[in-house]
């Protein structure tokens, strides 16, 4: 066995909870959601941690305007901590380049992101996924036992196709779902609700498309006051988090 795998353990290990925002679809907002999630939570006075994790298309670095900032190396990696978050990306190492992955690489990582990041004591580690069920979300599965999944769909018969998946496998594997979260809602249709219910699963509630969100990215205290925020805000106090 890769001797790296034992060590993810020890150093998930003072971690209360993790939580990998996820979804079958890509664009839907899984990585607002996970960088707001996390802003929301370090400002409540929360020691939080967020891994992008999205190894072909990161972008939390991007919403959260991270520069010019890199890793301190001390027995392994400390996060460098972006606006009250210990922020971990693989952009740190591969400076935002294009960087065409195979799937053994994806695997190699993730493992080695894992067990090399020193975050510490933290009451959340907040995941921003790619979509899907691939090696990524395998990966977090056979890896951070702990995990937990907040999954994000959009009000769109598409999108739901692709959760639904997601939800199916999640469900079969005996995965813990906090619920799921509808994201760039536009009207007030309950579509989503009723089939999340349906599943027999927590339906969170919604974040409404905000028009003036793009002004918000990279520039996390603006992000703090936008509505997208204050939606995210509201639908956190109906879950115990
Ligand atoms: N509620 C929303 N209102 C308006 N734009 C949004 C909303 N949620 C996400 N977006 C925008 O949609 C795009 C995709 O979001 P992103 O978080 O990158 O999705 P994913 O990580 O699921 O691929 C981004 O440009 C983001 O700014
Ligand atoms: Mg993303």
């Amino acid at each position: 066995m890769d001797a790296r795998v034992s060590v993810i353990d020890k150093r998930l290990k003072n971690i209360k909870r993790i939580i990998s925002v996820a979804s079958g679809k890509g664009g839907v907002g899984k990585s607002l959601v996970a960088s707001s999630l996390a802003l929301n939570l370090a400002k409540k006075g929360f020691k939080v941690g967020l891994l992008d994790l999205d190894l072909y298309g990161p972008s939390s670095h991007i919403i959260l305007g991270v520069k010019d900032v890199f890793p301190k190396e001390e027995k392994g990696i400390i996060p460098p901590n972006v606006h009250g978050i210990n922020f971990m990306s693989i952009v740190y190492f591969t400076e935002d380049k294009p960087s065409p992955f195979r799937g053994i690489d994806i695997s190699n990582i993730i493992i080695e992101l894992l067990a090399i990041t020193q975050w510490g004591l933290l009451d959340f580690l907040i995941i921003d996924m790619p979509p899907g069920m691939g090696d990524e979300t395998l990966d977090v599965i056979r890896f951070i036992k702990k995990s937990e999944f907040l999954v994000v769909s959009t009000p769109s018969k598409v999108a739901l196709g692709a959760v639904s998946k997601l939800l199916k496998i999640l469900k079969e594997l005996k995965i813990p779902i906090i619920g799921v979260l509808e994201n760039m809602s536009m009207t007030r249709s309950s579509f989503i609700k009723n089939e999340i219910d349906s599943m027999d699963l927590p339906y969170l509630g919604c974040i409404s498309f905000d028009n003036a969100l793009e002004e918000s990215i990279g520039k996390p205290n603006k992000l703090l006051e936008s509505d997208f925020m204050k939606d995210l805000d509201d639908l956190l106090e109906g879950i115990n988090l």
